[in-house]
């Protein structure tokens, strides 16, 4: 049995004091677990804030990304090792906007996912086709490649900690939803995927998270799919009463 997992991506929104007051709402507004996994990711900045909230909580950290070198002289960049020792648990790979205006490909999610699970992060690996490749048919071409491409040489131990977000870039920020059977669909591929690349255990226990325009109202129908285990929420994690209502809307 798959626990499912919401996840909030703060893209880059809040800064400290917003954060931690997002965080705090959260909190008020969750009450007790309900069995459902629960993750925020604010920008780095502010990890360490945030992780003092949420200590002793149901609630966990991840980051939004990490660079796969340990340490050294790469101005800008923030190394796994530093992610973890904020106290953050997850870590967003290779979401579409990053492959979209920081050449991001399957080769650098590839390395950086390797560093993630090598410091003991567990990674949340975005893929998903853009208008223009669902328009053209393309969409399981362009989904296969960016799993078969990002979890090159993964061992099946490695897979255990691994989350997959099936985001369709066309449905990001654009208030346009997937139909659950359109979800539904491609997780269902993605899972026979696995089964190929590795086998059925492994396949069995991979959560597949659905994102795009998940909103409290459209939460319980996309995630009442056979192969939806949790969602990677963007616009709506940002209020703190929306995105309590997305995870308690998820059986
Ligand atoms: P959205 O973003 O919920 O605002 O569509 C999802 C994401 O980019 O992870």
């Amino acid at each position: 049995m798959r626990k499912k997992i919401i996840a909030g991506n703060w893209k880059m929104y809040k800064n400290s004091a917003e954060a931690v007051a997002l965080v705090e709402g959260l909190k008020k507004e969750l009450g007790a677990p309900n069995g459902v996994e629960v993750v925020v990711c604010p920008p780095f900045v502010n990890l360490t804030e945030v992780a003092k909230v949420v200590a002793g909580t149901h609630i966990a950290l991840g980051a939004q990304n990490l660079f796969w070198e340990t340490e050294g002289a790469f101005t800008g960049e923030i190394s796994g090792a530093m992610v973890k020792a904020t106290g953050a648990e997850y870590v967003i790979i290779g979401h579409s906007e990053r492959r979209q205006f920081f050449g991001e490909t399957n080769a650098t999610v590839n390395k950086r996912l390797k560093a993630a699970l090598k410091v003991g992060l567990k990674p949340i690996v975005c893929v998903g086709e853009n208008l223009a490749e669902r328009e053209g048919g393309k969409t399981f071409d362009v989904v296969k490649d960016h799993i078969t491409g990002s979890l090159v040489d993964l061992t099946k131990e490695e897979m255990k900690t691994l989350v997959i977000a099936y985001e369709p870039v066309w449905a990001i920020g654009t208030g346009k939803t997937a139909t659950s059977a359109q979800a539904q669909e491609v997780h269902k591929f993605i899972r026979d995927l696995l089964v190929k690349m590795f086998d059925q255990t492994t396949a069995e226990a991979t959560r597949i998270q659905y994102g795009g325009s998940v909103k409290p109202e459209n939460a319980a129908e996309l995630m009442s799919q056979p192969d939806i285990d949790g969602a990677l929420v963007g616009g709506a994690s940002l209020k703190a009463d929306s995105f309590a209502a997305i995870i308690k809307n998820t059986k």
